[in-house]
């Protein structure tokens, strides 16, 4: 499940977004993005067995911080959930419509937003479509065709490192840093920098989280948590550094950058379109885990805060298959527009505000609840928390910082509707629980 939501759209598609942020430097984000969120991974770990319940870091918040906190983090979590499914759509969509343009003669006007010169993305609404029906007839729960697909996506992309590695040319890598470390706006206003590329390439590294978010669905929490969490991540950065070493010495930087599809654009590029084909159907198989892993983790986030009273109580409703079905219906109306309009990289960068936010709260609450309940049973305990618990902070802080101006803008707006409705509706609630008893008795 962890790898199933978290190889995705970050790899196959973000890779072009950040290297024409940083050229050949996109490497050193990766790299970056993925120290981060390693970090964060370690808290997440630590916190999930400390507090194996439904809920992720909202529910860590409500533990070691109270109900304002996990109110706000519920939010960015919703936020997050929501724009990475129009996000993974809208990639899912980059490498399905060549082939429904070949296949079926699909017009590209049907299959692009406004922003790409087209009319309305339908493709990448229809996979929302496609998998909200597959959560409301209960299908999520086939781990067998999870893992297969998981086969699928890692096949593909190994099959890619091993066409395009012997054609690396170190040439390729030069200049390896054209566009500066720190953020920086170009004389045409677009924002460049090693950092500016990290702060969108970090979504390749997260999707662990929607593991958490599941943790009462695991038959033993405290171990299988930290082994799903640290594996996943580590299993993954390693993916990801062959695939964008191999991309970038095959080919200049410049022949991918913003392209819809980058890396079966590297094999056409080196004269393979039939691997080039391959590698686009496998991503259009594939992709679907990651939608689903966080449709559901959407779901989920809804469940426990309307458990909690911070939203109506009918949205804890769910039917005979598992799913609460008007929130489902209600969340495709929602991200299948922002999917039909909205360029990728741009809900990209809003899903990262609200995913940064989160983890930074995950690592505040693993250093309050070190210090508030040393003794309590943790299945796992991250190496050297008073190091990592800060890098996390600042890493998050430094990555939400490099995101463009006008995602902090939407980021602002986003949290003020947060604190509007909290003072209307989920600041009166009284839930059940604070908790408490999940940290004290596991
Ligand atoms: N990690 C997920 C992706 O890359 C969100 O698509």
């Amino acid at each position: 499940m962890g790898v199933g939501a978290i190889v995705g759209t970050g790899i196959l598609t973000l890779i072009g977004v950040g290297a024409a942020k940083a050229g050949p430097a996109v490497l050193v984000a990766f790299v970056i993005a993925g120290f981060v969120c390693a970090c964060a991974a370690l808290a997440y770990a630590e916190m999930a067995t400390l507090v194996p319940a439904s809920g992720g870091a909202y529910t860590y918040s409500y533990v070691a911080v109270g109900q304002l906190a996990a109110w706000m983090i519920g939010w960015s979590l919703i936020l997050e959930y929501s724009l990475v499914v129009s996000a993974v759509s809208v990639g899912w969509s980059g490498y399905a419509a060549p082939l429904l343009h070949d296949w079926l003669g699909v017009p590209w006007a049907l299959m692009n937003g406004p922003h790409a010169g087209g009319i309305v993305n339908l493709p990448a609404v229809a996979i929302i479509g496609g998998v909200a029906a597959m959560l409301i007839y209960g299908m999520r729960s086939s781990a067998s065709v999870n893992a297969l697909l998981v086969l699928v996506k890692v096949s593909a992309l190994v099959a890619f490192v091993w066409m395009a590695a012997p054609h690396f040319d170190s040439a390729n890598l030069s200049p390896f840093n054209p566009f500066g470390f720190a953020k920086s706006t170009g004389a045409d206003g677009v924002e460049r920098g090693i950092m500016a590329a990290a702060a969108i390439i970090f979504s390749a590294f997260y999707g662990f989280d929607a593991i958490a978010t599941a943790a009462e669905e695991t038959r033993n929490p405290r171990r299988d948590l930290a082994i799903g969490i640290i594996g996943s991540m580590l299993a993954c950065a390693a993916i990801y550094t062959l695939v964008a070493g191999a991309a970038l010495g095959a080919v200049g930087f410049r022949d991918f950058a913003d392209s819809p599809e980058p890396l079966a654009l590297v094999l056409r590029r080196l004269g393979e379109p039939e691997a080039a084909r391959f590698l686009a159907l496998s991503a259009v198989v594939a992709l679907p885990t990651v939608i689903l892993a966080f449709f559901y983790g959407q779901s989920r986030i809804f469940f426990v805060m309307a458990r909690d009273g911070l939203l109506p109580r009918g949205l804890a409703r769910v039917s005979s298959s598992g799913a609460p079905v008007r929130t489902t219906l209600f969340t495709v109306l929602i991200v299948g527009t922002i999917a039909a309009f909205f360029p990728l990289n741009e809900i990209v960068a809003l899903a990262n505000a609200g995913t940064l936010v989160a983890f930074a709260a995950v690592a505040v609450s693993m250093l309050v609840l070190r210090r508030r309940a040393p003794d309590a049973p943790r299945g796992y305990r991250a190496p050297a928390a008073w190091l990592v618990g800060p890098v996390a902070i600042a890493g998050c802080v430094y990555l939400f910082v490099s995101l463009p101006s006008t995602t902090h803008w939407w980021f602002l707006v986003w949290n003020a509707l947060g604190v509007a409705l909290y003072c209307a509706y989920a600041g009166r609630a009284r839930p059940d629980t604070d908790h408490a008893g999940e940290v004290r008795d596991g």
